[in-house]
């Protein structure tokens, strides 16, 4: 298939990824009241950015097949769950996620916490079921391998500890950039090298690329949130602007000034582009989705 714009690919990106989050958790249905859960926070909203980087990925290595939807539905599986964890009353204290109330508001905490974990479970069971005529067990390891590195005490889960312990305290940029690279970008780079990981002749200078690509967006992406937080409007964020200064978060415009967080977002944006150049036209939706989490109003 053929794409002539972000548009066109994230829409395509996002149809394909909610189906397949869809019905992997109505075929795990077990206590109705936690499938509602998983479902309210995977399946309705955001923006499949995680997705849309697995496809891209995967595309820029010259794949495209039906086995890629459930890498995609795993890292925003994996996402989701972050995210809920992320509003707790525990930890962002945010009553308000995707334009709707945030799983401990709509359900209750207990629900919430338990929601988020059985969605990480998913996000593995799905990667390692994923084998086929299309993937082999091995590639599927390196994928479960490459989630878990990212997501747990080297990756998210020890970037979110390190945000927390960031509130009230000052940390220089260097401590910074640690703290974005792992809380959002690790998840990020994931998203990319799993796509990667699809072409079973992928060469390790292509996945180099493209893991420098990601870390540039993935840090990029935080830049942005960052921004959003301050710059940003409620209603198109879908999530309460303010955040960060309610509870007094480090932040690049916290540490740098606006200007100069803006500097390194076209900065780190530059450094995309240039790390897929060689690629050709079909890294053109990575180059689409680097201008898109630079520019994005949400
Ligand atoms: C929000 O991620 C959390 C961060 C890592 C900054 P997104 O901005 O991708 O959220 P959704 O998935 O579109 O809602
Ligand atoms: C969230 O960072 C990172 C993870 C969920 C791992 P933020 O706390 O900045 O995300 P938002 O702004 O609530 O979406
Ligand atoms: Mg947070
Ligand atoms: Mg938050
Ligand atoms: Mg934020």
């Amino acid at each position: 298939m053929d794409f002539d714009s972000l548009e066109d690919f994230l829409s395509h990106s996002k149809g394909r990824v909610e189906q397949y989050l869809n019905t992997a958790i109505g075929q795990r249905r077990t206590s109705g009241v936690l499938s509602q859960a998983m479902a309210y926070s995977a399946v309705q909203g955001g923006k499949r950015v995680r997705a849309a980087l697995v496809f891209g990925a995967a595309r820029a290595c010259g794949i495209d097949h039906a086995g890629l939807d459930p890498l995609a539905a795993a890292v925003e599986a994996m996402h989701a769950y972050s995210l809920i964890h992320d509003d707790l009353p525990a930890m962002d204290d945010d009553a308000l996620r995707r334009g709707h109330p945030s799983s401990h508001v709509a359900f209750d905490e207990a629900t919430a916490i338990l929601a988020g974990d059985a969605l990480q479970a998913l996000a593995f069971e799905l990667l390692a079921a994923a084998h086929g005529p299309q993937l082999s067990s091995e590639q599927c390891l390196s994928m479960v391998n490459c989630l878990a590195q990212a997501s747990g005490a080297k990756g998210m889960v020890a970037g979110q500890m390190l945000d927390m312990a960031a509130e009230h305290d000052a940390v220089n940029l260097a401590q910074l950039e640690q703290l974005h690279q792992l809380k959002t970008g690790a998840l990020i780079v994931a998203s990319i090298h799993i796509g990667a990981l699809a072409q079973k002749q992928v060469s390790a200078e292509q996945i180099d690329k493209l893991r420098v690509y990601g870390q540039a967006i993935g840090l990029a992406f935080q830049v942005q949130d960052d921004i959003l937080d301050i710059e940003g409007d409620t209603q198109t964020l879908g999530k309460a602007q303010g955040s960060d200064l309610m509870n007094d978060k480090s932040t690049y415009p916290s540490l740098l000034g606006m200007t100069a967080a803006k500097a390194r977002l076209m900065e780190l944006h530059q450094q995309a582009i240039d790390a897929v150049s060689e690629f050709g036209a079909s890294a053109d939706p990575l180059v689409w989705l680097a201008d898109y989490i630079v520019t994005r109003k949400h």
